[in-house]
Protein backbone atom coordinates (compact mmCIF):
# COMPACT_ATOMS: atom_id res chain seq x y z
CA UNK A 1 0.00 0.00 0.00
CA UNK A 2 1.39 3.42 -1.33
CA UNK A 3 1.03 6.13 2.04
CA UNK A 4 3.11 9.08 1.66
CA UNK A 5 4.58 8.11 5.25
CA UNK A 6 6.16 4.62 3.71
CA UNK A 7 6.75 5.91 0.24
CA UNK A 8 10.28 6.05 -0.36
CA UNK A 9 10.22 7.59 -3.65
CA UNK A 10 8.59 10.93 -2.45
CA UNK A 11 9.35 14.06 -4.30
CA UNK A 12 8.67 17.68 -2.72
CA UNK A 13 7.86 18.14 0.53
CA UNK A 14 4.79 20.10 0.49
CA UNK A 15 2.68 17.54 -1.53
CA UNK A 16 2.37 15.20 1.34
CA UNK A 17 -0.05 17.71 2.45
CA UNK A 18 -2.67 17.16 -0.91
CA UNK A 19 -5.22 14.45 0.62
CA UNK A 20 -4.74 11.56 -2.34
CA UNK A 21 -1.13 12.46 -2.85
CA UNK A 22 0.29 8.96 -2.75
CA UNK A 23 -2.61 6.53 -2.34
CA UNK A 24 -4.34 3.81 -4.23
CA UNK A 25 -7.32 4.01 -5.90
CA UNK A 26 -8.92 0.49 -5.49
CA UNK A 27 -12.32 0.91 -4.48
CA UNK A 28 -15.05 3.37 -4.79
CA UNK A 29 -15.50 2.34 -1.20
CA UNK A 30 -12.58 4.75 -0.40
CA UNK A 31 -14.91 7.62 -1.52
CA UNK A 32 -17.21 10.05 0.68
CA UNK A 33 -19.67 12.86 -0.87
CA UNK A 34 -16.94 15.16 -0.15
CA UNK A 35 -14.56 13.41 -1.91
CA UNK A 36 -16.48 13.33 -4.80
CA UNK A 37 -16.65 16.79 -4.60
CA UNK A 38 -13.51 17.21 -4.76
CA UNK A 39 -13.02 14.98 -7.67
CA UNK A 40 -15.34 16.66 -9.76
CA UNK A 41 -14.25 19.89 -9.16
CA UNK A 42 -10.70 18.96 -10.31
CA UNK A 43 -12.16 17.34 -13.46
CA UNK A 44 -14.08 20.30 -14.41
CA UNK A 45 -11.09 21.79 -13.84
CA UNK A 46 -9.61 19.29 -16.27
CA UNK A 47 -11.63 20.04 -18.73
CA UNK A 48 -11.66 23.99 -18.99
CA UNK A 49 -8.08 23.22 -19.39
CA UNK A 50 -8.30 20.99 -22.56
CA UNK A 51 -10.65 23.10 -24.26
CA UNK A 52 -8.20 26.58 -23.17
CA UNK A 53 -4.99 24.82 -24.59
CA UNK A 54 -5.48 21.15 -25.15
CA UNK A 55 -1.86 19.88 -23.29
CA UNK A 56 -0.50 21.02 -20.24
CA UNK A 57 2.83 20.43 -17.77
CA UNK A 58 1.20 19.89 -14.80
CA UNK A 59 2.55 15.92 -14.69
CA UNK A 60 5.57 17.07 -16.56
CA UNK A 61 8.27 14.18 -16.24
CA UNK A 62 6.15 11.93 -14.35
CA UNK A 63 5.74 8.09 -15.96
CA UNK A 64 2.41 5.71 -15.80
CA UNK A 65 2.65 2.31 -16.42
CA UNK A 66 -0.31 1.07 -18.02
CA UNK A 67 -0.89 -2.64 -17.32
CA UNK A 68 -3.78 -4.19 -19.25
CA UNK A 69 -4.11 -8.46 -18.52
CA UNK A 70 -7.78 -7.92 -20.21
CA UNK A 71 -9.05 -6.35 -23.42
CA UNK A 72 -9.79 -2.61 -23.20
CA UNK A 73 -9.99 0.60 -26.13
CA UNK A 74 -11.45 3.72 -23.57
CA UNK A 75 -9.63 2.89 -19.97
CA UNK A 76 -6.84 2.08 -21.68
CA UNK A 77 -6.05 4.87 -24.08
CA UNK A 78 -7.97 7.51 -21.79
CA UNK A 79 -5.53 7.04 -18.86
CA UNK A 80 -2.95 7.44 -21.85
CA UNK A 81 -4.32 10.37 -23.07
CA UNK A 82 -5.11 12.00 -19.60
CA UNK A 83 -0.91 11.22 -19.30
CA UNK A 84 -0.44 12.85 -21.75
CA UNK A 85 -2.06 15.41 -22.15
CA UNK A 86 -1.18 16.38 -18.43
CA UNK A 87 2.52 16.54 -20.42
CA UNK A 88 3.43 13.43 -18.57
CA UNK A 89 4.74 9.99 -20.69
CA UNK A 90 3.48 6.09 -20.93
CA UNK A 91 4.56 2.83 -20.50
CA UNK A 92 2.41 0.79 -22.29
CA UNK A 93 1.31 -2.89 -21.51
CA UNK A 94 -1.58 -3.29 -23.48
CA UNK A 95 -0.78 -7.31 -23.69
CA UNK A 96 0.86 -9.02 -21.44
CA UNK A 97 1.60 -12.16 -23.52
CA UNK A 98 4.34 -9.80 -25.12
CA UNK A 99 5.26 -9.15 -21.61
CA UNK A 100 7.33 -11.56 -19.14
CA UNK A 101 3.80 -12.38 -17.91
CA UNK A 102 3.71 -14.71 -21.09
CA UNK A 103 7.08 -16.34 -19.15
CA UNK A 104 5.12 -17.00 -15.69
CA UNK A 105 5.93 -14.09 -14.37
CA UNK A 106 4.18 -13.45 -10.97
CA UNK A 107 1.77 -10.17 -10.50
CA UNK A 108 3.74 -9.22 -7.60
CA UNK A 109 7.19 -9.69 -9.42
CA UNK A 110 5.50 -7.37 -12.80
CA UNK A 111 4.62 -4.42 -10.44
CA UNK A 112 7.67 -4.30 -8.04
CA UNK A 113 9.45 -4.11 -12.03
CA UNK A 114 7.30 -1.78 -13.39
CA UNK A 115 7.39 0.65 -10.30
CA UNK A 116 11.40 0.71 -11.23
CA UNK A 117 10.17 2.68 -14.11
CA UNK A 118 7.18 4.39 -13.48
CA UNK A 119 5.46 6.95 -10.63
CA UNK A 120 1.63 5.34 -11.10
CA UNK A 121 0.60 1.84 -11.81
CA UNK A 122 -2.97 1.47 -14.13
CA UNK A 123 -4.29 -2.15 -13.38
CA UNK A 124 -6.66 -4.46 -15.28
CA UNK A 125 -6.70 -7.77 -14.35
CA UNK A 126 -9.74 -10.71 -14.51
CA UNK A 127 -9.17 -11.64 -10.87
CA UNK A 128 -11.22 -9.99 -8.05
CA UNK A 129 -8.74 -8.21 -5.64
CA UNK A 130 -6.15 -8.40 -8.16
CA UNK A 131 -5.30 -4.39 -8.03
CA UNK A 132 -5.15 -4.52 -4.43
CA UNK A 133 -2.99 -7.27 -4.47
CA UNK A 134 -0.75 -5.40 -6.52
CA UNK A 135 -0.98 -2.41 -4.36
CA UNK A 136 0.28 -4.47 -1.49
CA UNK A 137 3.57 -5.27 -3.30
CA UNK A 138 4.00 -1.69 -4.70
CA UNK A 139 5.15 1.60 -3.07
CA UNK A 140 3.81 4.43 -6.17
CA UNK A 141 0.35 4.12 -6.29
CA UNK A 142 -1.99 2.02 -7.73
CA UNK A 143 -4.98 2.49 -9.57
CA UNK A 144 -7.48 -0.44 -10.14
CA UNK A 145 -8.90 -0.18 -13.43
CA UNK A 146 -11.26 -3.24 -13.18
CA UNK A 147 -10.47 -6.69 -11.26
CA UNK A 148 -12.48 -9.03 -12.79
CA UNK A 149 -16.44 -8.68 -11.72
CA UNK A 150 -14.94 -6.87 -8.62
CA UNK A 151 -14.63 -2.87 -9.20
CA UNK A 152 -13.98 -0.55 -11.74
CA UNK A 153 -13.86 2.96 -9.20
CA UNK A 154 -12.58 5.01 -12.19
CA UNK A 155 -15.53 4.17 -14.39
CA UNK A 156 -18.04 4.79 -11.78
CA UNK A 157 -16.47 8.40 -10.58
CA UNK A 158 -16.49 9.15 -14.66
CA UNK A 159 -20.11 7.75 -14.51
CA UNK A 160 -21.10 10.23 -11.59
CA UNK A 161 -19.41 13.20 -13.34
CA UNK A 162 -21.55 12.41 -16.44
CA UNK A 163 -24.73 12.40 -14.35
CA UNK A 164 -24.06 15.49 -12.40
CA UNK A 165 -22.75 17.39 -15.62
CA UNK A 166 -25.86 16.41 -17.87
CA UNK A 167 -28.72 16.71 -15.13
CA UNK A 168 -26.98 19.39 -12.80
CA UNK A 169 -27.96 16.76 -9.55
CA UNK A 170 -27.74 13.14 -8.30
CA UNK A 171 -30.13 13.91 -5.10
CA UNK A 172 -33.38 12.81 -6.04
CA UNK A 173 -32.94 11.09 -9.32
CA UNK A 174 -33.76 7.18 -10.14
CA UNK A 175 -31.27 5.29 -11.87
CA UNK A 176 -32.07 2.07 -13.66
CA UNK A 177 -29.54 -0.26 -14.07
CA UNK A 178 -30.35 -2.56 -17.24
CA UNK A 179 -28.42 -5.81 -18.55
CA UNK A 180 -25.96 -7.98 -16.91
CA UNK A 181 -25.71 -6.65 -13.53
CA UNK A 182 -24.31 -10.08 -11.84
CA UNK A 183 -21.00 -9.91 -13.83
CA UNK A 184 -21.14 -6.54 -14.83
CA UNK A 185 -18.37 -4.48 -12.27
CA UNK A 186 -18.97 -1.01 -13.43
CA UNK A 187 -22.26 -1.83 -11.75
CA UNK A 188 -21.40 -2.76 -8.90
CA UNK A 189 -19.16 0.39 -8.30
CA UNK A 190 -21.79 2.52 -9.41
CA UNK A 191 -24.10 1.49 -7.14
CA UNK A 192 -21.59 1.66 -4.19
CA UNK A 193 -21.24 5.23 -5.20
CA UNK A 194 -24.92 6.23 -5.65
CA UNK A 195 -25.62 4.86 -2.07
CA UNK A 196 -24.18 7.87 -0.70
CA UNK A 197 -26.64 9.96 -2.51
CA UNK A 198 -30.47 10.05 -2.17
CA UNK A 199 -31.65 8.05 -5.01
CA UNK A 200 -33.65 5.43 -6.36
CA UNK A 201 -31.85 2.41 -7.98
CA UNK A 202 -34.15 0.15 -9.92
CA UNK A 203 -32.54 -3.29 -11.12
CA UNK A 204 -33.60 -4.56 -14.37
CA UNK A 205 -32.19 -7.96 -15.24
CA UNK A 206 -32.65 -11.32 -16.54
CA UNK A 207 -32.98 -14.17 -13.64
CA UNK A 208 -30.02 -15.38 -14.35
CA UNK A 209 -28.22 -11.71 -14.41
CA UNK A 210 -29.56 -10.14 -11.02
CA UNK A 211 -27.73 -8.11 -8.87
CA UNK A 212 -25.70 -9.39 -6.28
CA UNK A 213 -28.13 -10.02 -3.33
CA UNK A 214 -24.68 -9.64 -1.03
CA UNK A 215 -24.15 -6.37 -2.39
CA UNK A 216 -28.12 -5.36 -2.55
CA UNK A 217 -27.81 -6.29 1.16
CA UNK A 218 -24.85 -3.84 1.96
CA UNK A 219 -26.49 -1.11 -0.17
CA UNK A 220 -30.52 -1.59 1.52
CA UNK A 221 -28.45 -1.84 5.01
CA UNK A 222 -27.47 1.53 4.11
CA UNK A 223 -30.70 3.02 3.30
CA UNK A 224 -30.66 3.07 -0.04
CA UNK A 225 -34.41 2.06 -1.77
CA UNK A 226 -33.65 -0.57 -4.69
CA UNK A 227 -36.01 -2.62 -6.55
CA UNK A 228 -35.35 -5.55 -8.50
CA UNK A 229 -37.64 -6.68 -12.33
CA UNK A 230 -36.95 -8.10 -15.05
CA UNK A 231 -39.24 -5.72 -16.97
CA UNK A 232 -37.90 -2.34 -17.93
CA UNK A 233 -41.23 -1.18 -19.14
CA UNK A 234 -41.99 -1.43 -15.84
CA UNK A 235 -39.77 1.72 -14.36
CA UNK A 236 -38.30 3.39 -17.65
CA UNK A 237 -41.41 6.27 -17.54
CA UNK A 238 -40.27 7.54 -14.06
CA UNK A 239 -36.16 7.13 -14.93
CA UNK A 240 -33.90 10.05 -14.97
CA UNK A 241 -30.49 8.07 -15.46
CA UNK A 242 -31.36 4.71 -17.66
CA UNK A 243 -27.68 3.05 -17.02
CA UNK A 244 -27.18 0.03 -19.84
CA UNK A 245 -24.87 -2.83 -19.96
CA UNK A 246 -23.37 -5.19 -21.85
CA UNK A 247 -23.62 -8.98 -21.32
CA UNK A 248 -20.02 -10.04 -20.10
CA UNK A 249 -19.71 -13.29 -22.24
CA UNK A 250 -16.54 -13.81 -20.95
CA UNK A 251 -17.38 -14.35 -17.53
CA UNK A 252 -19.73 -16.96 -18.74
CA UNK A 253 -18.91 -20.80 -18.20
CA UNK A 254 -20.30 -21.81 -21.61
CA UNK A 255 -21.42 -20.30 -24.51
CA UNK A 256 -25.17 -21.67 -24.29
CA UNK A 257 -25.11 -19.97 -20.90
CA UNK A 258 -24.30 -16.75 -22.83
CA UNK A 259 -26.40 -17.31 -25.71
CA UNK A 260 -29.57 -18.31 -23.30
CA UNK A 261 -29.67 -14.14 -22.17
CA UNK A 262 -27.97 -12.12 -24.76
CA UNK A 263 -30.28 -9.83 -26.70
CA UNK A 264 -32.60 -10.01 -23.75
CA UNK A 265 -32.62 -5.91 -23.75
CA UNK A 266 -32.61 -3.67 -26.88
CA UNK A 267 -32.88 0.47 -26.33
CA UNK A 268 -34.51 1.20 -29.68
CA UNK A 269 -36.40 5.01 -30.43
CA UNK A 270 -39.41 3.43 -30.12
CA UNK A 271 -38.21 2.19 -26.49
CA UNK A 272 -37.50 5.55 -25.75
CA UNK A 273 -41.29 6.99 -26.46
CA UNK A 274 -42.41 6.04 -22.90
CA UNK A 275 -39.25 7.72 -21.61
CA UNK A 276 -38.88 11.05 -20.00
CA UNK A 277 -37.69 13.88 -22.32
CA UNK A 278 -34.88 14.74 -20.14
CA UNK A 279 -34.10 11.41 -19.20
CA UNK A 280 -29.99 9.89 -20.35
CA UNK A 281 -28.91 7.20 -21.36
CA UNK A 282 -25.81 6.02 -20.33
CA UNK A 283 -23.54 3.16 -21.52
CA UNK A 284 -19.91 1.91 -20.74
CA UNK A 285 -19.13 0.74 -23.56
CA UNK A 286 -18.35 -1.34 -25.49
CA UNK A 287 -22.09 -2.39 -26.52
CA UNK A 288 -22.60 -5.03 -28.50
CA UNK A 289 -26.85 -4.86 -29.43
CA UNK A 290 -28.32 -3.54 -26.19
CA UNK A 291 -28.57 0.13 -27.97
CA UNK A 292 -29.64 0.35 -31.38
CA UNK A 293 -27.52 2.61 -33.34
CA UNK A 294 -30.34 4.79 -34.38
CA UNK A 295 -31.13 5.54 -30.67
CA UNK A 296 -26.96 7.60 -31.21
CA UNK A 297 -29.15 10.94 -32.48
CA UNK A 298 -31.33 11.16 -29.53
CA UNK A 299 -30.03 13.68 -27.25
CA UNK A 300 -30.97 11.52 -24.66
CA UNK A 301 -28.06 9.25 -25.59
CA UNK A 302 -24.90 10.81 -23.36
CA UNK A 303 -22.94 7.39 -23.83
CA UNK A 304 -20.36 9.47 -26.28
CA UNK A 305 -20.31 12.17 -23.78
CA UNK A 306 -19.60 9.65 -21.23
CA UNK A 307 -15.90 8.67 -23.05
CA UNK A 308 -15.40 12.08 -23.15
CA UNK A 309 -16.34 13.00 -19.11
CA UNK A 310 -14.20 9.88 -18.53
CA UNK A 311 -10.56 12.01 -19.88
CA UNK A 312 -11.23 14.87 -17.29
CA UNK A 313 -12.31 12.62 -14.58
CA UNK A 314 -9.18 10.13 -15.35
CA UNK A 315 -7.13 13.21 -15.64
CA UNK A 316 -8.17 14.68 -11.83
CA UNK A 317 -7.31 11.24 -10.65
CA UNK A 318 -3.25 11.25 -11.88
CA UNK A 319 -3.06 14.53 -10.88
CA UNK A 320 -4.14 13.60 -6.98
CA UNK A 321 -2.50 10.50 -6.56
CA UNK A 322 0.83 12.06 -8.27
CA UNK A 323 -0.04 15.15 -5.48
CA UNK A 324 -0.78 17.65 -7.63
CA UNK A 325 -3.90 18.52 -7.11
C1 LIG B 1 -16.43 -1.91 -19.05
C2 LIG B 1 -15.50 -2.86 -18.33
O1 LIG B 1 -14.40 -3.13 -18.78
O2 LIG B 1 -15.92 -3.30 -17.25
N1 LIG B 1 -15.80 -1.20 -20.08
C3 LIG B 1 -15.16 -0.03 -19.77
O3 LIG B 1 -14.22 0.00 -19.00
N2 LIG B 1 -15.65 1.09 -20.31
C4 LIG B 1 -17.71 -2.51 -19.48
C5 LIG B 1 -17.71 -3.73 -20.33
O4 LIG B 1 -16.67 -4.26 -20.71
O5 LIG B 1 -18.81 -4.18 -20.65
Amino acid sequence: MATPANNPHLPFGDQRSAPWYGKDILSVRQFNREDLEYVFAVAHEMRTMVERVGTFDLLKGKILANLFYEPSTRTSSSFVSAMERLGGSVIQINEVRYSSVAKGESLPDTVRTLECYADVIVIRHPEVGSAATAAQYAHKPVINAGDGIGEHPTQALLDLFTVKQELGRIDGLTVTMLGDLKFGRTVHSLARLLSLFKVRLNYVAPEALRMPSGLIGELSAQGLDQSESTRLEDVLPQTDVLYVTRVQKERFESEAAYEAVRGSYVITPDLLKKAKEEMIVMHPLPRVGEIAMEVDQDPRAAYFRQMEYGLYTRMALLAMVLGKA
